[in-house]
């Protein structure tokens, strides 16, 4: 078997001319081995066999319709009209030698082949699903060209991260945290498979923020293959737990200051923190009980590739903020890192692919079908505050949503703001504004809480829009203008529907609430009658996470009688994605049943105490899976 049998050089953002383009060793065209150059890898083709690409007018971005020649063997078993993702805004010009147009997008050349010397370039992106037959080209390009065989399959994927497993670990012991989710239950399974009943210690911590039922289930599903799980109660060292920060926040060396108990605490960064430190210091009592000596054992864990990715930047983006801290990145698990004492038996592998080998290890269905779920659990999806959220911008936002949600009717009256909205809105988005504003009266309210969301590559903390009206909602629209508003009002990045009829009054005050087990009680009952709904429907395969968040919003207080703000509402975060570094909100009624989601909102509504049920309509970038 040849070392290298087929090379793919993909896209990205240089143009052939640049002097910091990549540069290349131009053997590996001329060595025999295929080569598929996608996008800038296929300009770089044709330049370096003498053909020319240039800057063009038309820039093409998105999908389009293109032309394929399907006597290429790139195009076999393909029809001669192909969508596909074009993002380019060089092109060729003029074919290398050798090479011919194989596919074509109006005037330009989307593919060239040199099919003798096994060279095939494609402007377009085979890798990504609205190219609709990539994979067919990715397979005739590796199969038919390169003649690979597909055996690299699940099954020896399996073996070959029991016997990596084996060798990292030899004969000492493995510690395996498990957080409940499908990633660490799968590690778990595979340690047991490839090590002793005696060398893997698998501990489950309850902190007192999971889902329900969820520490019972991983528990005895472990225990069906034959690996024992020691269960640590400790949701009350959690609630009542402090750590120390740095007191100052940019300066990580500076003096070091003692936060409130978790359960007095309302900052998300203080939340994560204080969980993540407490998790370590159980995680180490547990270690020291069980009398194992911290340097003859390893920790294993359930890293994914995307999780990866996700740590070193917020949208793959090499120089973004890191959008989350991820709980368990504490110093403890940092040394044992570099001192190389970390088994991640699935850092090659995605979501999908864990699910199936889970399966395979004979871990129940609905267990490995379930969502992601993070480290710090219903804490980080209860959103906690002491007071309103009102900085000195917020009657002006306030009153700037209400132009926009209007804009039909304000056209009329308000030039300096209509100013605003048209620098901001491009004139297809301001005649859609317009379309869904004149159709039927928008009640709009900015909300005094904030959440965390992503824009221009930043971390931002802002306001949510809240929709409402008496009539049926139009989801498409709804979610066409929750594009539109962060756009123009940048102090907004998220907006969501209200369920149950216009809001009336405005909402100016929240209802004082903290990591207590009444609120996380409702909020995981919530959670469960809404993902048991979903479930039952036969749609979470539709979705790929749905966060269900506690805001501390009571709606519906008239105020002339100054009733006291006591209830919390409950939010609905759907989120459709593929890489989990962007995604967009599932549209009800193409990507969910409007029926199922009717069915969900009235199933919350039945855990007591509870105002109003919500919907969130952010993409993301601009607002993160989760809200804080
Ligand atoms: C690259 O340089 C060649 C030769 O000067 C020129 O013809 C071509 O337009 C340039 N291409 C781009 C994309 O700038
Ligand atoms: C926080 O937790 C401690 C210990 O469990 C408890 O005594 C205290 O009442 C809690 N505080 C709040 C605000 O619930
Ligand atoms: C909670 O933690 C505080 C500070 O660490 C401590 O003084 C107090 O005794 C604890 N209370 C309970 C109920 O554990
Ligand atoms: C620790 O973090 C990794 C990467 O985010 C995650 O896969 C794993 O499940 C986490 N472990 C626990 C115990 O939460
Ligand atoms: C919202 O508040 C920000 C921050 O004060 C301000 O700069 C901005 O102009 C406001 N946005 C609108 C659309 O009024
Ligand atoms: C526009 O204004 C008119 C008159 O004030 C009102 O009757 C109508 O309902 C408004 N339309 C919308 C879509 O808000």
């Amino acid at each position: 078997m040849k070392e290298v049998q087929a090379i793919i050089i993909s896209g990205g953002p240089s143009s052939v001319n640049d002097t910091a383009a990549p540069q290349y060793d131009p053997d590996i065209f001329k060595c025999g081995i295929p080569v598929l150059g996608i996008c800038y890898g296929l300009q770089m083709l044709n330049k370096e066999f003498n053909g020319k690409v240039e800057r063009t007018e038309s820039r093409e971005d998105g999908q389009f319709t293109i032309q394929v020649d399907t006597s290429c063997l790139l195009f076999k078993k393909l029809s001669a009209e192909q969508e596909v993702l074009l993002t380019h805004g060089d092109s060729i010009t003029q074919v290398a030698e050798g090479f011919k147009a194989v596919a074509h997008s109006g005037a330009c050349i989307a593919a060239i082949a040199n099919e003798k010397a096994k060279l095939y370039g494609v402007q377009f992106h085979p890798e990504v699903d609205l190219t609709e037959h990539g994979q067919q080209i990715l397979q005739n390009f590796l199969f038919d060209v390169a003649q690979c065989s597909g055996d690299y399959t699940m099954a020896n994927r399996e073996e070959a991260c029991v016997r990596y497993i084996k060798e990292a670990v030899g004969d000492h012991k493995v510690l395996m945290l498990l957080s409940g989710g499908v990633d660490s239950t799968v590690c778990a399974a595979l340690l047991h498979k490839a090590l002793s009943p005696e060398q893997v210690i698998a501990v489950h911590i309850d902190n007192g923020f999971m889902r329900r039922d969820e520490s019972e289930q991983v528990e005895a599903s472990l225990n069906k293959i034959g690996l024992k799980v020691r269960v640590i109660q400790a949701a009350h060292n959690f609630y009542n737990s402090t750590t120390t920060m740095a007191a100052d926040k940019k300066d990580p060396n500076s003096r070091k200051r003692m936060t409130g108990t978790l359960n007095r605490t309302v900052n998300p960064e203080e939340k994560r923190k204080i969980i993540g430190d407490t998790f370590m210091k159980v995680a180490n009592e547990v270690v020291d009980e069980l009398n194992l000596k911290p340097e003859d054992v390893y920790l294993g864990q359930g890293t994914l590739r995307p999780d990866l990715i996700e740590s070193a930047s917020a949208l793959a983006s090499g120089n973004a903020d890191a959008i989350k801290t991820h709980h368990n990145d504490t110093d403890l698990v940092r040394e044992l890192r570099k001192q190389g004492r970390v088994v991640e038996p699935l850092k090659d592998f995605h979501k999908d692919e864990v699910r199936a080998i889970g399966k395979d290890l004979g871990l129940p269905e609905e267990l490995v079908h379930r969502h992601p779920f993070p480290g710090p659990g219903l804490s980080i999806r209860v959103i906690c505050a002491e007071e309103p959220y009102m900085c000195k911008d917020f009657a002006e936002n306030s009153s700037m949503l209400k132009i926009i949600c209007t804009f039909a009717n304000s056209s009329k009256t308000l030039h300096s703001v209509l100013n605003k909205i048209k620098t901001c809105a491009s004139q297809e988005e301001q005649d859609q504004l317009m379309r869904i504003t004149s159709a039927s009266p928008l009640s709009s309210q900015l909300l005094p809480i904030k959440t965390v969301g992503v824009q221009g590559d930043c971390r931002t903390y802002s306001y949510v829009a809240a929709l409402s009206s008496d009539e049926v909602p139009v989801w498409q629209d709804l979610v066409i203008l929750a594009k539109i508003i962060p756009r123009i009002c940048h102090s907004i990045n998220r907006v969501v529907w209200v369920f149950g009829g216009a809001v009336q009054f405005p909402i100016e005050d929240i209802t004082p609430t903290f990591l207590t087990t009444g609120v996380l009680a409702t909020l995981r009952q919530a959670d469960y009658n809404a993902t048991r709904t979903l479930a039952q429907a036969g749609c979470m395969g539709n979705i790929s996470q749905m966060p269900i968040v506690s805001i501390p919003i009571h709606f519906d207080r008239d105020p002339s009688l100054h009733l006291p703000s006591c209830q919390r509402s409950i939010v609905i975060r759907t989120f459709v994605t593929n890489d989990f570094m962007t995604g967009i909100p599932a549209t009800p009624g193409k990507h969910l049943p409007v029926k199922v989601l009717d069915q969900m909102v009235e199933n919350i509504l039945q855990v007591p105490g509870i105002s109003r049920v919500l919907y969130d309509l952010t993409a993301k970038p601009p607002g993160t899976t989760e809200w804080e």
